[in-house]
């Protein structure tokens, strides 16, 4: 199996992030031949025009996916924009992508429909992720249920690519994690950056416990049984909670007569601790820049060793290199 996933650096990662994809990537990194993951910061040029906004969400991104446990001794760890190669790459795919395929991306139509106007980058944001891709040889992509149609395209675009040219690109897989479903945030809505409701996994225990005593909740009476199911602390705790402590939780709802003060309680204990030993190796990391610079600079040259194999063979086959 070779792997690969690349992560947007649009912020502080958060529990939907975490849930829905960083822990499936990084739990991959030990069954994998070899895995490759990265922080898609051109991609995230799409989004972020602020200089010192990319490079800092760029930099904090890689260390929070280090510091939760990708090791860059199994996997390997870069920055997108250090593999120029796959830039070239997106150019030659970008030659024989149909315009109607990039108009029906998500992408751009979610974007375009909110109002934002589109510029060629996100409107070829999934050749750039097509390129990402093929440039590993990659078999297998871990990515949230939202990335599938991205994945979909990639194949589309490896597959006329191969049709004209010969097979060049291996085609790859969605690996969609299964069983975590959507993360709500602090409204219940879908978490996410977006939506201004997420809650960041390397939220220090103080304002993580405050933000969960703030979570907001129905007003029905102590008293009543309710459903556990329909009930977004039920459905937060969850995330953390061992199967026995989770039946346990939903008893009492069932039950009925409990305070969702206790809830919040259990729940805030269970997240601190969680999280814990992932916050003290991230603040080391960010006391130890030189040895992060050297992690991206280790990845790069594996990256653009591998992407330079690919690429070559990409010239070759249309005609912009000869043996
Ligand atoms: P956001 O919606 O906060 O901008 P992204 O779109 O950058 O998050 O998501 C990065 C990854 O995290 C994707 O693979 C996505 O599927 C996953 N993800 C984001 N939010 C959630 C959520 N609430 N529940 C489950 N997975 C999520
Ligand atoms: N578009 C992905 C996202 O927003 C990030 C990404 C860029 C990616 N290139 C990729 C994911 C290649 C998987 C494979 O989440």
């Amino acid at each position: 199996m070779r792997v690969l996933s690349g992560i947007q650096p649009t912020g502080r990662f958060h529990w939907g992030n975490y849930f829905g994809a960083i822990r499936q990537y990084i739990a991959l990194q030990d069954e994998a031949e070899e895995s490759f993951y990265f922080i898609a910061n051109l991609h995230a040029l799409t989004t972020i025009r602020d200089r010192e906004e990319l490079w800092n969400c760029t930099y904090e991104a890689a260390v929070e996916l280090l510091a939760l446990g990708l090791n860059p001794e199994k996997a390997t760890l870069f920055i997108q924009s250090d593999v120029p190669e796959i830039s070239e790459l997106c150019w030659l795919l970008m030659t024989g992508v149909p315009m109607g395929m990039l108009e029906r991306a998500v992408s751009y139509k979610d974007k375009k429909a909110r109002g934002v106007t589109a510029d060629a980058g996100l409107f070829t944001y999934p050749v750039l992720q097509a390129a990402d891709i093929l440039g590993y040889d990659a078999d297998t992509v871990p990515v949230g249920e939202d990335q599938v149609q991205h994945i979909e395209m990639c194949r589309d675009i490896a597959g006329s690519f191969n049709h004209q040219f010969g097979e060049v690109f291996s085609l790859p897989k969605a690996y969609v994690v299964k069983g975590v479903g959507r993360v709500p945030g602090t409204d219940g809505e879908k978490m996410s950056k977006s939506y201004g409701n997420t809650i960041a996994v390397m939220e220090d225990p103080g304002p993580l416990k405050k933000m969960i005593m703030r979570l907001p909740t129905d007003s029905r009476p102590m008293e009543d049984p309710k459903d556990p199911e329909t009930c977004n602390l039920y459905l937060l705790y969850r995330l953390f909670a061992s199967p026995e402590q989770l039946e346990e939780m939903a008893a009492m709802y069932r039950a009925g007569g409990f305070g969702y003060g206790e809830v919040k309680k259990r729940l805030a204990a269970l997240a601190v601790d969680y999280f814990a030993e992932a916050r003290e190796r991230y603040h080391q990391l960010l006391a130890n820049p030189d040895h992060v610079r050297q992690i991206f600079a280790d990845g790069a040259a594996r990256a653009r060793k591998k992407v330079g194999e690919v690429l070559l063979r990409a010239q070759l086959a249309c005609g912009l290199k000869k043996n």
